[in-house]
């Protein structure tokens, strides 16, 4: 390969230079032209964890379920430039039509808990589990995983859940098996599991990477087996931060999102999706005061809404998502540019194959929610 070609292949996946020297307004200016030139042949839906420079683009915004729903109700969109990461946008991908293209604009934002649970791994522990307890497991896997494990979890009779529908697929499994396997955040699986009434007792953790169980039991007592999976932006939060806060302020309301821990989840006052959080503080009455656990760019937008409300970080040193933080103005902006010319960049498709199977997934799970 010689060096024009392997320039060319840097300008295709990196961002090129000429975006650093542009102007906030130069480029939101941009970014408004084009959406008008291309109208409903474009959508851009944004996950509630982007920035403020590219949410306020989004066409619509919304927590994982449902912009999930809504890019099948987008059939003229021939564009979907996904603001979130990339299990989203590969999701978008298998809800939506062949012709319909999607795009994420930078490729480096993925998950690092989707990340936590590959197909070689899963297919591993599933031999392990089915040599346990046979054939009396159905596999949920959390939308926060590769198109790669939810087509695993299809062929094997399951389904996604996210974490607004958690409880009430976790319900559905257990008419369909007498135990789950839930992939890949143990925390949303034992939070869930823990408030439909299974004992954390009868709760196993596998870990992948040493391929054994976590478990002090009897094998024929458990009743889920939690994928040691977690998100590094959630389990920042933990129970000193509620300690000294109830110390300090007890009159705070204290709202966490479910990928918290189960202690930190327990200690608090509600748990719930990112909209469930949005959705409280919303209904919540002036001069109240939350602390809120989950991201940062949303809690902070949440803060701007609600002037009339007292609401903190429940960590003050809290980071934003880094790889959702991916999605920045010029990357968005670069993308929309790509399209104009005619040109495709970071384009999202699942093969046909695992599309089969993880559509069956995402399909036991949009036809419960
Ligand atoms: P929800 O928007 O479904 O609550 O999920 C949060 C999240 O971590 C997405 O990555
Ligand atoms: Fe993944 Fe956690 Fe970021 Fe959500 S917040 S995209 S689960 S790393």
């Amino acid at each position: 390969m010689d060096v024009l070609e392997l320039l060319e292949i840097e300008s295709e996946v990196s961002l090129p230079k000429r975006y650093s020297t542009l102007s906030v307004e130069e480029m939101e200016a941009r970014v408004n032209e084009i959406k008008a030139h291309f109208g409903d042949r474009l959508f851009i839906p944004g996950h509630h964890y982007q920035k403020d420079e590219v949410i306020q683009f989004a066409d619509a915004r919304g927590d994982s379920l449902k912009l999930a729903q809504i890019c099948q109700t987008k059939p003229n969109a021939e564009y979907i430039v996904f603001c979130g990461v990339h299990f989203m946008a590969e999701t978008a991908d298998m809800l939506t039509n062949p012709n319909q293209k999607v795009i994420l604009p930078d490729l480096r934002a993925g998950c690092s808990m989707a990340d936590m649970a590959d197909i070689e791994q899963t297919e591993i522990g599933w031999t392990k589990m089915q040599e346990i307890w046979g054939d009396t497991i159905l596999p949920l896997t959390y939308v926060n995983s590769t198109a790669a494990i939810k087509g695993f979890v299809g062929k094997n009779g399951g389904a996604c859940v996210t974490s607004g529908n958690a409880k009430k697929m976790l319900e559905w499994a257990f008419t369909q098996k007498e135990r789950i396997l839930f992939l890949p955040d143990q925390h949303l699986g034992r939070n869930t599991a823990f408030d439909i009434g299974i004992p954390l007792e009868q709760m196993a953790v596998y870990a992948p990477l040493t391929g054994e169980f976590e478990y002090e039991g009897e094998w024929e007592d458990v009743k889920v087996i939690l994928w040691k999976g977690h998100c590094s932006v959630h389990e920042k939060f933990n129970v000193q931060h509620i300690q000294n806060l109830r110390k300090q302020q007890p009159e705070m309301n204290i709202i966490v999102h479910p990928e918290c821990t189960y202690d930190v989840v327990q200690a608090s006052d509600y748990a719930g999706s990112t909209n469930y959080i949005i959705e409280t503080i919303k209904n919540a009455p002036a001069g109240s005061k939350w602390a809120i656990g989950t991201e940062m760019n949303l809690v902070n937008r949440i803060i701007d809404e609600h002037p009339d409300k007292e609401i903190v970080s429940l960590n003050p040193f809290m980071c934003p998502c880094l790889t959702m933080n991916r999605i920045d103005l010029p990357h968005l902006l670069w993308s929309l540019e790509k399209l104009e010319q005619g040109e495709v960049v970071n384009h999202i498709t699942v093969p046909a194959d695992i599309t089969k199977n993880a559509v069956l997934s995402l399909e036991r799970m949009l036809e419960r929610s």
